[in-house]
């Protein structure tokens, strides 16, 4: 998924890459100039049937409900949206709420197992370990990942792991052979997720190699 926001970045990347939806936060909606409104219509026009993935910004579970169900109707969303939801003890009330309620979870600031864990039991969809955070504080983003995933196959558990917070392609590298269902990116490191120099001399070379000899019209 594309950690984003903003939608000229968002156009350019469902040009190119297969996205399977787009995820927000405050932060990340504080660096478009848009205001949510703005923006969620924007993406929503961009994903299709992806999924969106929207931050509540209140704090107490009743109110965290009221939101979720609030942005779903407001924008129209089925079951594409995604009220992301802080792994606070209010946010563990308001994610069972909102499963009762038919409408889809994603826990996120994970910083533990354990957080994620009891994420998954009150019904999350999705829990969102923020690696590249982890590991700016000397802890290991990918053995919380490896941990989270361990913990699904063990207790056979329905959640999936959205890793988050990446700021090397390397940390998404191992998140990925850590078995990481998904991961949200941002633009700058989608692109170079994909770059190779050996690739870039190697189609010159092809273009080279072809010309006088590719005789078919097409
Ligand atoms: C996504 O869901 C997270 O909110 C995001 O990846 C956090 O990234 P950051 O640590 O770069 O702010």
């Amino acid at each position: 998924m594309a950690d984003t926001a903003d939608l000229n970045e968002l156009r350019e990347l469902y040009r190119f890459f297969p996205l399977e939806g787009v995820t927000t936060n405050p932060t990340i909606l504080s660096h478009t100039g848009n205001k949510l409104s703005v923006a969620i219509e924007g993406i929503q026009g961009l994903v299709g049937s992806g999924m969106v993935h929207i931050q509540m910004i209140s704090s107490e579970p009743d109110d965290m409900v009221r939101e979720a169900k609030k942005y779903r109707s407001y924008f129209d969303f089925g079951d594409n949206f995604y009220a992301k939801i802080p792994v606070t003890a209010n946010g563990y009330r308001a994610m069972r709420i909102l499963k009762d309620a038919g409408i889809n979870v994603t826990a996120t600031a994970i910083f533990t197992q354990q957080q994620a864990l009891v994420a998954m039991k009150a019904g999350a969809d999705f829990v969102a370990p923020y690696v590249s955070r982890l590991d700016n504080i000397s802890s290991h983003g990918i053995e919380v990942v490896s941990d989270i995933v361990e913990n699904i196959k063990e207790y056979n558990l329905k959640g999936r792991v959205l890793a988050a917070s990446f700021k090397t392609v390397d940390q998404i590298y191992r998140v990925s052979m850590a078995g990481a269902h998904s991961a949200t990116i941002g633009s700058e490191l989608l692109h170079q997720l994909i770059k190779h120099p050996m690739t870039d001399i190697g189609v010159i070379q092809f273009e080279k190699d072809a010309v006088g000899l590719y005789d078919i019209d097409f």
